[in-house]
Order: structure tokens, then sequence, then C-alpha cells
């Protein structure tokens, strides 16, 4: 025990009401980190078409697929007999230079015209090519997520999980047996790797090499609240009835 620790307020020493609510929030709070880890594997997870999160699917979330656009893909692939390399080589800058409509009209709509939709405009289930928003839906660079949707999710995450880790590390300041110093490291992890994961958001939407402190910001704070959250069921349920376990058993309580 610290000195000067009032053991009314150790973990195992509280007051059962206190008790009740400290383990109702810990319960749900937990069953939520599950299921936002469930989630994070489900949509991110499966960016790169694979099960599992990689720094690629972070990459694919937040920075994008920056190579060609399905268009161009195709062009250099499964229809690369369909066009002469002139035609093709146009259709690629006009998609370089933002797919304009007046090029469209004076040019390449006609190199369409000629080589595609004697199929695409005619076979269902293939896009029309007379149309020039089925042509641009398929020439658009995968730039990521938007500055829209990050600004939203930044602005919850950081409000939403201050709050989540702010309850989790006033309960575990009541902890006891450990150093008020280790507590204080503890109690600040999440708060830092939460900033270090959002931030890295940003940067990986620029530069794809940040994706890796997400992983890491989202593996920190995970860690740190959980071993919380558990030490403070622990201290509060089984360490009353134990004496022989890893960490101190409780001081008797000074003022019964
Ligand atoms: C002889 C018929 C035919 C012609 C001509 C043709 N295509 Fe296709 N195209 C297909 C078929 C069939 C598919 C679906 C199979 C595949 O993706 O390879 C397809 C698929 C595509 C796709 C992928 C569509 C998607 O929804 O992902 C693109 C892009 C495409 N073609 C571009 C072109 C362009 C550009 C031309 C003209 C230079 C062209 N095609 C000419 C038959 C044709």
């Amino acid at each position: 025990m610290n000195e000067g620790e009032d053991s009314r307020y150790q973990l195992p020493h509280l007051a059962l009401e206190v008790k009740a609510l400290f383990t109702g929030y810990i319960v749900i709070v937990g069953l939520g980190l599950l299921v936002a880890g469930a989630q994070i594997l489900l949509t991110h997870g499966m960016a790169d078409g694979e099960f599992g999160l990689s720094v690629d699917d972070i990459v694919y979330s937040y920075y994008g697929n920056r190579g060609d656009s399905r268009l161009e893909a195709k062009l250099n692939g499964s229809m690369k007999d369909k066009a002469s390399i002139e035609d093709r080589t146009s259709i690629v800058r006009w998609v370089h230079e933002d797919a304009t409509a007046s090029a469209w009209d004076t040019e390449i709509n006609q190199i369409f015209q000629s080589n595609c939709v004697s199929c695409h405009g005619v076979i269902p289930g293939l896009p029309d090519f007379n149309k020039l928003e089925s042509v641009r839906a398929l020439a658009t660079i995968d730039t990521g997520v938007s500055i829209d949707s990050l600004t939203r999710v930044s602005h919850i995450h950081l409000f939403g999980i201050s709050f989540i880790f702010f309850f989790v590390g006033w309960i575990f300041s009541y902890a006891t047996g450990i150093s008020s110093q280790s507590k204080a490291i503890l109690v600040a992890i999440p708060f830092v790797f939460l900033f270090l994961d959002i931030a890295a958001w940003w940067l990986t939407k620029w530069y794809p090499a940040f994706a890796w402190v997400t992983i890491i910001g989202g593996i920190g704070y995970s860690l740190a609240s959980s071993f919380m959250l558990l030490c403070s069921l622990y201290q509060m349920w089984l360490m009353p009835h134990r004496h022989s376990c890893i960490l101190n058993p409780p001081t008797p309580s000074r003022t019964s």
C-alpha cells in the first residue's frame, strides 16, 4: 500500500455497491472492446480481400489502392486486344487528365464507339460505354478514406474512446499493491496510444508507411486497457479471498 493511501479506496475493500457499479461498467466495456475488435477484423481486415488485419489493409483503407484504375487494368489485361495501342494510350492519358467531359466529346467517345460499345452497350451485365458516367465510374483511382469521414471518425474516437479510458483508468487507480508510478504509466498509456493511432490515420492517408503505427497504437491501448480491466476485476472479487497471488495481498483495512 502506498503511503497515505486509505484502504477504503482500494479495490478489494470498496463498498459492495461501488464494486457492483465498477463491475457492471467493466463487463460492458470489455464486451464493447471485443465487439470493436471483431468489427475491425471484418471491415478493415477484409480491405485487401484476405481475412485478418495486415498493414496492407490499413494502407488500402486510408491511403487507397493507388495503382491503376479498373479501366486501365482491363486495357492492359483482358481487354488488351480490343483496341490498338494508340487508342488504348489515348484512353489512359484521358483517365490521368481527370477524364474530362470536353475531351470525351471531342475524342474519347469516338474511341469507345469504334472499339468497345459493340459489346459494352449490348451485352447485359457489362458496363454501358455509351455513357460517360459508366466509363468514369471505372476510371476513378481509389484514394482511400475521404477527409470528411476521417474528420468524423476521428472526433467520434477522440471523444468517445477517451471517455472509456477515463473510467477504466479511474477504476484502476484504486488498485492496490502497485506503485503509484506504475499505475500512472498504465493509466496514461491508452491516451498516448489513442493519440498515436488517430494521428497515424491522417498520416497514412498521405504516407502509407505510417500504417504500422495505427496497428501498434491499437494493440498498445487494447493491451493496457485489458490489463487494467482484468486487474480491477481480480482485485475486487478474487483478491479479498486469496492470499497467495501475483499481486501483493490486500492490507487489512485500517478503519476496522
Ligand atoms: C468482344 C466484346 C468486348 C469488347 C469489344 C470489349 N469488351 Fe470489355 N468486356 C467484355 C467482357 C465479356 C467483359 C467481362 C469479362 C472480363 O472482365 O474480362 C468485359 C469487361 C470489361 C471491363 C471490366 C468491367 C467491370 O465491370 O469491371 C472493362 C473496364 C472493359 N471491359 C473495358 C473495355 C474497353 C475500354 C473496351 C474497348 C477498348 C472493351 N472493353 C471492349 C467484352 C468486351
